[in-house]
Parts: C-alpha cells; sequence; structure tokens
C-alpha cells in the first residue's frame, strides 16, 4: 500500500523524462525558495524565471501566497497546515521538474523537515535550496504588505518570526545576503541562481 491507498500499481509510460527534456532542451528541476515573509522571495522568483525565460528556458512559478489561492486554499497557517502546504508544494513542484521544467517554488517553508522531504523526493542535485538570509528586522522594517504591524499589534496571531518559529536552512545550496546595496537587485540575485544553475549543468 502507499499512503492510505491499498491495491495500486504505478504505471510506467512509454514518454519518459529524458524525452521531455530532450524535446524542451533543458533539465527539469526545482529551485526552492525559503525565507521570511519580506525576505524577497518572491521578487526574487519572479527576476529568476524572467531571467530563464529571456535565455529561452521554460520556468513555472509556484508562489505559496499563489497556490494557497486555489489548491491549498483549504489550509491555514497553523503547524500542521504548513507543514501540508509544504508537502504538496512540494510533490506539484516534482511533477513540474519530472515534466522537464524549472520549478521555481517560493513560500516560507518555516520547517527544516518537511523542507527536506521535498528535497528527498527529488533526484540527487535536482532540488536546489535558496536561502533568503534576511535578518527579521529589515523584514519587519520592509512590511511590505504591513502585517508584521499587524502581527505586533496582535492583529495577526502566529505570524512566522514573530510568535511563530522559522528554522533556517543549514546546507542550502545558495544563501543570498542582502546588505541593502545595488548588489541586491531582484535582476543580480537572480543571476547568481543562474550562474550556479550553468555551472551544475542545468542551462
Ligand atoms: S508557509 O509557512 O510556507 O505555509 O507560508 P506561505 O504559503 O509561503 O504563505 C505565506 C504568506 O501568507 C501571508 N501570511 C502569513 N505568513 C506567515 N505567517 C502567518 N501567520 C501568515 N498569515 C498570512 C503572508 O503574506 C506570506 O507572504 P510572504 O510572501 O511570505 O510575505
Amino acid at each position: 500500500s502507499v499512503g492510505n491507498s491499498t491495491n495500486i500499481v504505478w504505471h510506467k509510460c512509454t514518454v519518459e523524462k529524458s524525452d521531455r527534456q530532450q524535446l524542451l532542451g533543458q533539465k527539469g528541476c526545482v529551485i526552492w525558495i525559503t525565507g521570511l515573509s519580506g525576505s524577497g522571495k518572491s521578487t526574487l522568483a519572479c527576476a529568476l524565471s524572467r531571467g530563464l525565460h529571456a535565455r529561452g528556458k521554460l520556468t513555472y512559478v509556484l508562489d505559496g501566497d499563489n497556490v494557497r489561492h486555489g489548491l491549498n486554499s483549504d489550509l491555514c497557517f497553523k503547524a500542521e497546515d504548513r507543514a501540508e502546504n509544504i508537502r504538496r508544494i512540494g510533490e506539484v513542484s516534482k511533477l513540474f521538474a519530472d515534466a522537464g521544467v524549472i520549478c521555481i517554488a517560493s513560500l516560507i517553508s518555516p520547517y527544516r523537515k518537511e523542507r527536506d522531504a521535498c528535497r528527498a523526493l527529488l533526484p540527487e542535485g535536482d532540488f536546489i535550496e535558496v536561502f533568503m538570509d534576511v535578518p527579521l528586522q529589515v523584514c519587519e522594517m520592509r512590511d511590505p504588505k504591513g502585517l508584521y504591524n499587524l502581527a505586533r499589534a496582535g492583529k495577526i496571531k502566529g505570524f512566522t518570526g514573530v510568535d511563530d518559529p522559522y528554522e533556517p536552512p543549514l546546507n542550502s545550496e545558495i544563501v543570498l545576503h542582502q546588505q541593502g546595496g545595488v548588489c541586491d537587485s531582484p535582476t543580480n540575485l537572480a543571476e547568481i541562481v543562474i550562474s550556479y544553475l550553468e555551472r551544475k549543468g542545468y542551462l
């Protein structure tokens, strides 16, 4: 049995991942962007998608906020729902990578265990974790959606970094520190990730 299902058998199709990759002229992978709210995950995801698209690569962005509008609209922000949010986005990312697409997942994904479980779904090397290493104070100062303000006022309970945990990655492939200079432009940060993909043979 698999999960809660019994009597299920994997059906293998004769068009395989390698065929799709050949057709697309690219290797599918998952770029998993984790970090606090306001750390710039979505902005990087978008800049990265744009940069890769300009190089003729097919990408798809799975943004936590956006996926919560559809597939994950049944989930809230309690621990077990966040874990399920991460798990589902991990599974969907895996499908995209298998389709040959460069999948960019950007969600807080505060728990190490669940992030590592998503990593384990992919072949070695195909899960590239990008940690937006931005101090809470900086995210809070930016507060692009005014949510930290609401959390501090007690109007949002269980806000990541305020009264809910964030477990920073220990072994991310890429750590992006933002110092507040011109090097931090979304395009420049995206270029760091793109160089990594080039070095590793994904482009
Ligand atoms: S998680 O933790 O990975 O399941 O979160 P994610 O799916 O990325 O959703 C985070 C966005 O939801 C908004 N939001 C909250 N964030 C954190 N904690 C609480 N309680 C919360 N409530 C709403 C917030 O806009 C997050 O967006 P980002 O893009 O991270 O700023």
